[in-house]
């Protein structure tokens, strides 16, 4: 990871109407982050602390109504392939196989179907598909369409990768599989990314910095350092001291509670069950 700041989000709002008058209410306000180069950031928070309207503005599907974000020190300006996203849900496209996904944004880029098939088979084998690659989406189990859309995301090369809940639907022992081959994915190719989650041990687990995000309207309301050894696998760091002191912390700002300090390698602190129990926001 460099020092680079790779992403800068600036002080967004982010209006909507309220349902049924004509009064506005803030999803975000003056919701601001710098992620680096390569780092790897979770963002947790109350369901409707707008996580997911700020993916909407990152990828450029929707305009902040304040505030800016730059990316390599440039002003986004709408949708561009140097910005990945795997939604919640898969969204592959039904009636393409596995491989037609996953070039999909080459064909984008109308790269020549060579080449084309050159990236897919790299990915393919990269997420674990071999052999599927003619299936259609209808025959995979959730958990290898999800890796079809990591890989799709992946597969044309974007600077940047954004990822709301990508495993929220998936069963628990798939989740784990996936959350380590994602963390073995970055570590290979060195993608910035930003990770929304409802899981605090998936947020721990995975990332360099976990977001905190207070109810809305959505902004920073701290961020929490993931001081853990890489290369990581989450299932090697789900059991130890420091994960559980982290993990805490993060539950105790989403409680609205002011957190005690750190205490990484100090005695460890009683950890709750509902912690342990991966308590969903
Ligand atoms: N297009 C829209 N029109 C009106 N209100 C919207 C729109 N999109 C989002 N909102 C509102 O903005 C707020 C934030 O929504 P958002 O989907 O970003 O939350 P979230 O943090 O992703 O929640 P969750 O964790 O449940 O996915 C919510 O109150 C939501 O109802
Ligand atoms: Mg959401």
């Amino acid at each position: 990871m460099s020092n680079a700041p790779k992403i800068e989000i600036r002080g967004i709002d982010r209006k909507f109407k309220k349902r049924g008058s004509n009064e506005d209410f803030y999803a975000l306000s003056g919701f601001s982050l710098t992620v680096r180069e390569g780092e790897f950031v979770t963002i947790v928070g109350p369901s409707g602390c707008g996580k997911s309207t700020l993916l909407d503005i990152l990828v450029g599907l929707a305009k902040a109504d304040g505030g800016e974000i730059l990316i390599d020190g440039k002003p986004i300006n709408g949708a561009a392939l140097d910005r990945g996203i795997v939604l919640q849900g898969y969204a592959l496209f039904p009636w393409r196989s596995v491989r037609r996904n996953i070039e999909f944004g080459l064909e984008i880029k109308r790269v020549p179907k060579k080449e084309r098939r050159d990236v897919s088979d790299r990915f393919i084998k990269l997420v674990g598909l071999e052999g599927f690659e003619n299936h259609y989406p209808y025959e995979l189990s959730g958990g290898m369409q999800q890796r079809v859309a990591i890989a799709r995301s992946l597969a044309y090369d974007p600077e940047v990768l954004f990822m709301d809940e990508p495993f929220a639907a998936v069963d628990a022992q798939t989740r784990e599989t996936m959350q380590d081959e994602l963390l073995s994915i970055w570590e290979k190719t060195g993608k910035t990314v930003i990770f929304v989650t409802h899981s605090i041990e998936e947020a721990v687990g995975l990332a360099d910095r976990v977001a905190v995000v207070s109810k809305s309207p959505g902004r920073i309301k701290e961020v929490v350092e993931v001081d853990l050894p890489r290369p990581r696998r989450v299932s090697q760091v789900r059991d130890t001291t420091d994960f559980n002191i982290i993990t805490h912390r993060v539950w105790e700002l989403l409680q609205d509670k002011d957190p005690a300090p750190l205490n990484i390698g100090g005695p460890a602190v009683d950890i709750s069950e509902a912690i342990l129990d991966d308590a969903a926001i």
